[in-house]
């Protein structure tokens, strides 16, 4: 069974990554205004797969006995200052996750939680994988540097992306 002080950090992490859902929506249909329909289509996926990170802790908490309890979501961000920008944030908020887990992990430690403690390793490798992907996102906007048919070129490739939860999770 889960402790109650693990209980509440899986729980706030519920939260936190259905904030993350919620902001990578509002980005899509940033992206979309802007009329890179590919970006939108890459911020819903990734969307999607932040629901599916938020629901496989909710299902750990019960499965170890305890409650998932919902707690209010932040209305996130609106605006950003254009393509870059917005991938930008998207970096800088998957390293605050990354923190996030890392925390997570380091509580499962102290409180020798095994089970959570092997729980967070695919969490953690999770958010090696996202923080890569994005830096490499962001490294090519600086390259396209606002110019129109690279940032075309990237839309393309970012209009091919699908969500298919991983069959090991
Ligand atoms: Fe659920 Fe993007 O970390």
């Amino acid at each position: 069974m889960l402790s109650k002080t693990m209980e509440q950090a899986f729980n706030d992490q519920v939260k936190w990554e259905l904030y993350s859902s919620y902001l990578y929506l509002s980005m899509s249909s940033y992206c979309n205004e802007l009329g890179l329909a590919g970006f939108a289509n890459w911020m819903r996926m990734q969307a999607q797969e932040e629901l599916f990170h938020a629901m496989k802790i909710y299902d750990y908490i019960m499965e170890r006995g305890g409650r998932a309890i919902m707690q209010a979501i932040d209305a996130p961000p609106s605006e950003w200052d254009g393509s870059l920008d917005v991938f930008q944030k998207v970096y800088e908020h998957e390293q605050h996750v990354t923190s996030l887990i890392h925390d997570l992990a380091n509580l499962a430690q102290d409180e020798r939680d095994h089970a959570s403690a092997i729980f967070l390793q695919w969490f953690i490798s999770e958010q090696v994988e996202e923080e890569a992907t994005v830096s490499d996102l962001v490294s090519k906007l600086r390259l396209i540097n606002g110019e129109g048919q690279g940032l075309l070129m990237l839309d393309k490739e970012l209009g091919a992306r699908v969500f298919t939860p991983p069959a090991n999770a």
